[in-house]
């Protein structure tokens, strides 16, 4: 490893990361501590305009695309080169906590602020990604930005999503790049030479094996679906059973009938109905319309293609005298990092004097999309009993501190490589 890239790591200040990242966690603060920031909103606005406003004090370029991704360059002696990229997400999940996406963001705001302050020129640019829509809350799907970004989905077919108050993609989006019109809009696919994600855990490992850096060796793959369920709605009083088209109770079929396919003596298939909801709402209404989502995960192909198969003949097989519609909103295959940005990562990590262990991502992130264009990696740091998408997520700045300084070394070592 080049004595450049560990001065550079040996600039990154706790201090300004720490204060940074609790200034952003202003912006959509919740009483428990966490942040309500999602995709689109007006606190995401604000939050793209805080770190534009850092970014344009310290004279980093900045560019956005069609779908709001924001590039923060710090920019390297050979200005045709591509890019080496890191980033993550800034929107959270409607009740999420302060590090999910941020760490990486501000971190990587910090990786490119210490190589600056180490008087460090790179040869390539080293460029901050903020991606739009990792959490997939309010718009789904998630990992939207990096999907498009990757080619992986068309921006044409996100536009007229909606969120629950009907409000339609493409005008959040619009509002969101208006609020930033000076920037440049950048082409989708633009060359990176490599990208490294820095994120939290989001699991209990590192902090119970006490290893300060998780080197991530992939992410496992991850489907989502929405199922609708028409019925009809009727008295509650005065149906009889053979008239009902309860809508709810098919789900409830349906549910229990995709529990014991989701079931795995090894507990390694991940099974969550995250969204669920029942109209009109009323204790006297039979329930006229079920809309619920599936979110599962699992690291082999084979065993998510077998369950995948089976879904929708399951919600088929309940429907009854309801309709049921059955659409997949996501299908991201398990991903498998770059095996020399792991081991730059371990020799990072080592050469500064970080334990570290080797781990797959239970949770999904930008990288894996970004894993189709360039040589990509994860870096994980613990947090607090592995709390993640809960206002009570937290993590140490000594560890946040961490992660951006094996980050930072490698980021300078690939844009002088
Ligand atoms: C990301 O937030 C995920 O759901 O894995
Ligand atoms: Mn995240
Ligand atoms: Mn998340």
């Amino acid at each position: 490893m080049q004595s450049e890239s560990i001065k550079a790591a040996k600039n990154v200040d706790q201090d300004r990361l720490w204060k940074r990242l609790m200034s952003m966690a202003e912006i959509g603060a919740l009483p428990n501590g966490g942040v309500n920031r999602q995709a689109l909103s007006n606190e995401d606005i604000l939050a793209r305009q805080r770190i534009i406003k850092w970014a344009k004090d310290l004279d980093f370029q900045i560019e956005t695309d069609e779908i709001a991704n924001l590039f923060i360059r710090l920019v390297g002696s050979n200005t045709s080169a591509p890019p080496v990229s890191t980033g993550s997400h800034l929107d959270s999940q409607p009740r999420g906590g302060k590090f999910d996406g941020a760490f990486g963001v501000i971190g990587g705001f910090e990786a490119l602020e210490a190589i600056r302050c180490a008087g460090i020129k790179p040869e390539s640019s080293i460029e901050l990604i903020a991606w739009t829509n990792e959490e997939g809350g309010r718009f789904q799907p998630g990992v939207m930005g990096s999907s498009l970004f990757a080619g992986d989905i068309s921006i044409s077919d996100q536009l007229d999503v909606k969120d629950a108050d009907g409000v339609k993609l493409k005008d959040a989006l619009s509002d969101t790049l208006a609020s930033t019109p000076d920037l440049l809009l950048r082409p989708f696919k633009s060359p990176m030479k490599a990208y490294i994600e820095a994120h939290i855990e989001q699991g209990p490992i590192l902090e119970e094996t006490k290893n300060k850096i998780g080197v991530v060796t992939g992410i496992q793959g991850l489907y989502w679906y929405g199922v609708e369920i028409i019925g009809q709605e009727a008295h509650a009083g005065t149906t009889p059973e053979s008239n009902r088209h309860d809508a709810l109770q098919t789900a409830i079929s349906i549910i229990q009938d995709l529990k014991q396919l989701m079931h795995d003596e090894t507990d390694t298939v991940r099974f969550t109905i995250g969204k669920f909801d029942c109209e009109p709402g009323s204790p006297s209404t039979i329930p006229g319309r079920v809309y619920f989502t599936i979110d599962f995960r699992h690291p082999e192909q084979k065993v998510i293609d077998n369950i995948h198969r089976k879904i929708t003949p399951i919600c088929n097989k309940h429907a009854g005298v309801c309709k049921v519609n059955v659409s997949q909103i996501i299908d991201c295959p398990p991903v498998h990092f770059d095996e020399d940005i792991m081991e730059l990562i371990k020799t990072a990590a080592s050469t500064i004097g970080h334990n570290h262990l080797l781990m797959p991502s239970g949770a999904g992130h930008d990288a894996g999309h970004i894993s189709k264009l360039c040589p990509t990696g994860m870096i994980f740091v613990p947090c607090k009993g592995g709390v993640s998408h809960n206002e009570l997520e937290s993590s140490e700045p000594e560890d946040l501190v961490s992660g951006i300084q094996t980050l930072t070394a490698c980021l300078v070592e690939l844009a002088n490589k």
